[in-house]
């Protein structure tokens, strides 16, 4: 039985430990700042086990002496987008509450898996890697199987066909400068260039693109949750299971693809170590040259976090 710690109660936060909890992976801990928030929702959840038949214990806090020995946590603490924000309008605020939730990391639970989810995304995991120190296998972010997973939605609606045959990879920042592959994305290993007219794929990129945008212009209060949350699980299932799996994520390069010193989006082999492998794909030029426009767009992100990783002060 493993024990995953989530940070932050709100929407990703409790609607990723629902999916652990049924996923039957092991103990969880949900934590939050706000007072009672972690601990309802956990009681509500335990409160549901007898029903959905899950024999994990949740735990609701606001102590992170409650995450120690964790083998894997989850960071969702921060604010989310409102209408008409973009994910880099977060940076101030999320890297100031990931360098606090880093500090109790390296404290209580030096050994774990981190997973960021906290946008901006690649620009939060690259300031979750350097803060924690734990290195490029074990802090990564879950952003690149969300896209993957929208562009895979739209393409079966618009095909027609099972969401089950449907392969598709999103690489690069999770912003406005992503790069859907739909070269590399198939039903059934046929090429969607088969199934679908270049002006309906380019379509569907674009809405991928904006997708979380499109969610968050609808809801009015906050962004989506539901697929995040169950691409944060399929990642979870990946080091649970030492599956393998390939799946994108953001991971600190060192020279792949030609980058250096910064998280991006890209396929990565996942297993009990996390990061098992980092994937180097052949891009055609085109491809390449839109991952490299996310690279800037990513990078310029990072230069503006206000880093001090030199302070330690910060570190309990
Ligand atoms: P939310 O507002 O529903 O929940 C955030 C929670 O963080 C709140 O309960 C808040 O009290 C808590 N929090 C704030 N400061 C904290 C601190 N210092 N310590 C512990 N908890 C703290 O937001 P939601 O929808 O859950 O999104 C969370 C984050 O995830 C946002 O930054 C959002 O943009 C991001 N996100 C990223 C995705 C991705 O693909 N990487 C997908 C969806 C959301
Ligand atoms: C999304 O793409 C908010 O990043 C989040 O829905």
């Amino acid at each position: 039985m493993k024990k995953i710690s989530v940070i932050g109660a709100g929407n990703v936060g409790a609607s990723t430990v629902q999916r652990l909890a049924e996923s039957k992976f092991g103990d969880i801990v949900m934590l939050d700042v706000v007072p009672g928030l972690p601990q309802g929702k956990a009681l509500d959840l335990m409160q549901a086990a007898p029903l959905i038949g899950y024999d994990v214990n949740i735990k609701g806090t606001n102590n992170y002496a409650d995450i120690e020995g964790s083998d894997i946590v989850i960071i969702t603490a921060g604010i989310a987008r409102k209408p008409g924000m973009t994910r880099d309008d977060l940076l101030s605020i999320n890297a100031k509450i990931t360098k606090e939730v880093c500090g109790n990391i390296r404290q209580y639970a030096p050994k774990s898996i981190v997973v960021t989810v906290t946008n901006p995304l690649d620009i939060i995991t690259y300031a979750v890697y350097k803060y924690t120190e734990f290195g490029k296998k074990r802090v990564f972010g879950m952003s690149g199987l969300l896209d993957s997973t929208r562009f895979a939605s739209f393409v079966a609606q618009e095909v027609g066909c099972s969401v089950k045959d449907i392969n598709a990879m999103v690489l690069g920042g999770h912003g406005d400068s992503m790069v859907p592959l739909p070269q590399y994305t198939t039903v059934s290993g046929v090429p969607i260039s088969e199934f679908l007219p270049h002006e309906t794929i380019d379509r569907l990129v674009t809405r991928t693109i904006n997708a979380g945008a499109e969610i968050v212009s609808l809801l009015k209060e906050g962004s989506a949750f539901y697929a995040p949350s169950a691409a944060i699980v399929a990642m979870v299932d990946a080091i649970v299971n030492d599956s393998g799996r390939v799946l994108p994520a953001s991971v600190y390069l060192e020279g792949e693809y030609g980058f250096n010193d910064l998280c991006l989006g890209v396929p990565a082999k996942l297993g009990k170590n996390g990061i098992e492998k980092v994937i180097e794909i052949n891009l055609t030029q085109e491809q390449m040259a839109a991952l490299s426009s996310s690279e800037k767009a990513v990078r310029s992100g990072i230069e503006k976090l206000d880093m001090g990783i030199h302070e330690k002060a910060f570190l309990v």
